[in-house]
């Protein structure tokens, strides 16, 4: 699957981990940075993943700040994005088969690298339902 991901400097170890994962699981990947512990700011990764997923240029997207809360505001400023903020399995099978989520957010600072592997190996592998939760997600404005 075509993965584009990013994170800020809150975000940047974790998403080391993530990077390791998704080459072992054989994903094309795109990292958009931030590429250093440098102070950057969130909301230019969050724009960057979120184009590339409204575009088709990806089929998903990871985002990692601190708390996740950052990334998963500013992504969800974008039309046809649906950023769901995932602290553990029943959030990011939820996000999945209810919300048809097509970002995932994660906070570095909230949970640690074994339970971020965890969700991303349980997000990219769940389906979204469809049917009355396909209704409703087409209610979003
Ligand atoms: C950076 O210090 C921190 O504010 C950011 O990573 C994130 O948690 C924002 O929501």
């Amino acid at each position: 699957m075509k993965i584009a991901i990013g994170s800020d400097h809150g975000g940047f170890a974790l998403k080391e981990v993530i990077l390791s994962l998704l080459q072992e699981l054989g994903h094309e990947i795109n990292d958009v940075g931030c590429y250093s512990l440098n102070s950057v700011d969130y909301p230019d990764f969050a724009d960057m993943v979120a184009e590339q997923v409204v575009k088709g240029d990806a089929e998903k997207g990871i985002l990692i700040c601190g708390t996740g809360i950052g990334m998963s505001m500013a992504a969800n400023k974008h039309h046809g994005i649906r950023a769901a903020l995932c602290n553990g399995h029943y959030t990011a099978s939820m996000s999945r088969e209810h919300n048809d989520a097509n970002i995932l957010c994660m906070g570095e600072r909230v949970i640690g690298p074994g339970v971020a592997e965890e969700i991303v190996r349980i997000w990219l592998n769940t389906s979204f339902e469809g049917g009355r939760h396909q209704r409703r997600i087409g209610l979003f404005s």
